[in-house]
């Protein structure tokens, strides 16, 4: 499995236990890599992990394609949010699942709220609420159909599986 900007790796330890063979995890930070080793070492899984620290909207074609891609609200953090689900679709072999913030009025607003607030603190972090109809075309346009959807207070789930 790949897990897409899945910061400590703990999905990834999840999908081990639950019997894919390999994790790998992807980040832009490098933030986690000490409690990412720490985790993986505790569940007895360090041969069977591995993470890469990279912009995978860019690097996506250096990673082999995996069974199952997830990508748990990682978009919200990224400004190109269709090319970051199309590069995640792409090396989707059976599935794709990821999740995205609602788009309402008040997911707006706070995410207004919130960048302002960073953008004072001279903090480069930004949020950003997608279009979800958007990043799902993308994720379609690169072969995965859409299969099943959860709708939550604040997040959504979607998940996408590439036709036999
Ligand atoms: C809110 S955190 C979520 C981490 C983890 N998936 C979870 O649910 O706990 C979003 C993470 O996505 C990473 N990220 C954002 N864009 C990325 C990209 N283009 N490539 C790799 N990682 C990315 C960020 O570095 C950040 O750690």
């Amino acid at each position: 499995m790949l897990d897409v900007g899945g910061g400590n790796g703990v999905l990834g330890l999840e999908l081990l236990k639950a019997g894919a063979e390999r994790a790998i995890t992807v980040e832009l930070s490098s933030a986690y890599d000490a409690t990412a080793t720490e985790l993986a070492r505790e569940a007895g899984a360090e041969d069977r992990v591995e993470r890469r620290v990279v912009d995978f909207a860019d690097a996506a074609e250096e990673f082999p394609e995996a069974d199952v891609v997830v990508m748990h609200r990682v978009v919200c953090c990224y400004p190109d949010g269709e090319a970051l689900v199309a590069a995640a679709a792409g090396r989707a072999r059976r599935l794709l699942a990821f999740s995205f913030p609602r788009r309402t009025w008040w997911t707006r607003l706070g995410a207004l709220g919130g960048n302002v607030f960073l953008a004072a603190r001279r903090m480069e972090y930004r949020g950003f609420i997608h279009p979800p109809e958007r990043l799902l075309a993308a994720a379609e346009r690169a072969g995965v159909a859409a299969a099943w959807e959860h709708d939550g207070a604040l997040w959504r789930l979607a998940g996408l599986e590439r036709p036999t």
